[in-house]
């Protein structure tokens, strides 16, 4: 079994973001905020919302299923599966079983992923990893988020930048010169707290307390975050591209992770990468976590943006401090 070494790539993605779409104008009739401001600081103009009894494993179900027909894969050919994801179905099990039962993947390992918005590029390298021992060889891979439910709708700060969607991809064999080429992965954790809620683990289970003070929702320490996102995603783009032995010419695409345009703004700056080569979708969706580099992943191969060939950068930082990026060849 391990005797194998092989490429791995994406063969196919898939998306789901719920159908409700809350705009910057809804957001202005609950709170004190105005589409200007909401635009200028983040270059959002919508999100989508869970409607309520969706649940982040029929996102991540049906994300997954599109992901297997685009790639052309049977369930019975995925040999394991993870779902990355900050906002599991419950605390125990894993969103992954229930994903798995959804998919009817009978014969799966699967697990979760918590890794924050860059759950889905951590996802991808350990699945290539996978794929190239040849310890598997088909690899789902989904993230799925409904940050709307630890949001507190009063906090105009946080709540403003998020949005729920799914998104997948089936890692699997691919020919010499395409598929995963390198990668990186980081952590900071002295900065674990910076984002985080901070209630509904054994630390300090739910209680009408931690409700009455808002400790069950998320919590940022936005400029801290946005200063920290722009210097760990350029750094670990260059260590990327470095061990791929490319240069920033040579990627096609630079898909970063979406959470501010501002962020993408300056990362387009500090590297030097036109902005027509970074597709933007959280102008649409918002920042949907770890499926958002996923989203525009599966938007820039629907809209025909990537083709043959090319080389695509992978890039996201979130919670944990957690970062990963990689160079992949389609
Ligand atoms: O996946 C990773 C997760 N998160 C991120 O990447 C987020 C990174 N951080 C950010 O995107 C930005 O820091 C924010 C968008 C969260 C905030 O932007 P900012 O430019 O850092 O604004 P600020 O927090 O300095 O706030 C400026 C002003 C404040 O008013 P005063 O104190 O100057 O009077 C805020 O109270 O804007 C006010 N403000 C708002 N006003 C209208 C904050 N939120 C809003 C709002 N509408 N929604």
């Amino acid at each position: 079994m391990m005797d194998k070494v092989r490429r791995a790539g994406i063969l196919g993605t898939g998306r789901y973001v719920p159908e409700k779409v809350v705009t910057n104008e809804d957001l202005s009739a609950m709170m004190d905020t105005n589409d200007e401001w909401i635009v200028t600081r983040t270059g959002i103009h919508t999100r989508h919302i869970a409607a309520s009894g969706e649940a982040a494993s029929d996102m991540a179900a049906e994300a997954g299923r599109r992901a297997l027909e685009k790639a052309g894969i049977s369930a019975d050919q995925i040999s394991f599966m993870m779902v990355a994801t900050g906002t599991p179905d419950y605390p125990i099990p894993s969103t992954a079983s229930i994903v798995q039962e959804k998919l009817g993947l009978s014969h799966t390992g699967a697990m979760d992923i918590s890794s924050g918005c860059a759950g889905l590029i951590h996802g991808l390298i350990t699945a290539g990893g996978m794929v190239s021992s040849g310890m598997a060889d088909y690899v789902l891979v989904i993230s799925s988020e409904i940050l709307s439910r630890h949001l507190d709708w009063t906090d105009r700060s946080v709540c403003i930048l998020f949005g729920d969607g799914a998104s997948a991809a089936v890692v699997g064999p691919v020919p010499e010169g395409e598929g995963i080429l390198s990668f990186d992965m980081g952590t900071d954790g002295r900065f674990w707290n910076s984002i985080h809620i901070p209630a509904g683990g054994v630390v300090q289970p739910v209680s009408e307390e931690a409700i009455r003070n808002k400790d069950i929702y998320m919590k940022m320490e936005g400029k801290k975050v946005f200063a920290w996102s722009v210097r760990r995603m350029k750094e670990t783009a260059d260590i990327s591209l470095r061990r791929a032995g490319l240069d920033m010419k040579d990627i096609s695409l630079f898909l970063f992770h979406q959470a501010n345009l501002r962020i993408i703004q300056c990362l387009s700056e500090k590297m030097g990468i036109p902005m027509d080569k970074i597709p933007i979708e959280l102008d649409r969706f918002g920042n949907t976590g770890p499926a958002s580099v996923g989203i525009a992943l599966d938007e820039a191969l629907r809209k025909g943006h990537i083709r043959k060939g090319d080389k695509v950068l992978l890039d996201a930082f979130g919670a944990g401090f957690i970062w990963s990026s990689a160079v992949t060849g389609f």
